[in-house]
């Protein structure tokens, strides 16, 4: 929908501007291809090849995502993700808040150096309030696990905490409504490093209007933290194709992640 990224990049010119050049990947031999149905067979974590690069953990990174909040919005001053849940739980934003029947704020560690990003919750996390519990949270699960991860030592959320009834795909202004959430989220929970799960996750985010195919592969520089997009686990759950691509996308950000957290 050229029209909704069009919308999408005018709303966030400002931040696209910010954007620096792309992170380069190790160019490191490529790890073995796992199949991700089968977390068990998976490797160990990549060992840290390279310090942090002081550029990628300037103190106000974080602080720069905040000023995204626009000036009106309560988020701008909340200082923790209980205060920012219950504003969430209490205040209808978009029209979506009016159907749901839970908020999906997010779940896992407040302070956790991975924060994984999807697009909206499905019927089993509005039921629930809690997100990535169905399928395809069943399936992110797994590839967390093959690369190392329990969900708790990380942070999941999506960019929308309201299911679109009857999963319709949301609109740019429904993402623009809710996206000074995500920004709260950002600055508060400080990852160093972030995993968008799809290409919508990565067009709203990054500001990106461009295929998956051209996002994933490589970090991409977000105010000085590194973000890699990667498919959908509902994706994967639609074209088994697409495991073999994600397996390496996951690898690389293992390996990104024992490089940001190895001092
Ligand atoms: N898909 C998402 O993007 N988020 C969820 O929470 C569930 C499915």
């Amino acid at each position: 929908m050229p029209s909704d990224l069009e919308d999408i990049r005018a709303a966030f010119e400002h931040q696209i501007a910010l954007y620096g050049s792309v992170l380069v990947p190790d160019d490191s031999a490529p790890a073995p291809v796992a199949d991700l149905a089968e977390p068990e067979a998976v490797t160990q974590p990549i060992a840290a090849s390279a310090p942090i690069a002081p550029a990628t953990r300037q103190t106000d990174q974080y602080s720069q995502i905040n000023a995204l909040i626009p000036a009106d919005s309560p988020l701008l001053g909340m200082t923790s993700l209980e205060e920012v849940a219950h504003y969430v739980a209490h205040t209808k934003l978009i029209e979506l808040d009016n159907s749901r029947q839970n908020p999906v704020f997010g779940a896992g560690h407040p302070t956790a150096d991975l924060m994984v990003v999807g697009d909206a919750p499905g019927a089993e996390e509005d039921e629930k309030g809690d997100p990535f519990i169905g399928p395809a949270g069943q399936k992110l699960t797994q590839i967390l696990k093959a690369i190392g991860f329990d969900r708790e030592q990380v942070y999941i959320t999506d960019v929308l905490k309201s299911r679109p009834p009857g999963d319709e795909h949301p609109t740019a202004e429904e993402f623009r409504g809710h996206l000074p959430i995500l920004y709260k989220q950002i600055s508060l929970i400080r990852p160093k490093l972030i995993l968008c799960l799809g290409k919508t996750a990565g067009t709203v985010l990054l500001g990106l209007d461009t295929t998956l195919g051209a996002m994933r592969g490589t970090f991409h520089d977000y105010h000085g933290i590194p973000v890699l997009v990667t498919y959908h686990p509902a994706a994967l759950l639609r074209n088994p194709n697409w495991r073999r691509p994600t397996w390496e996308d996951v690898q690389i950000l293992r390996k990104k992640y024992d490089e940001l957290t190895a001092s």
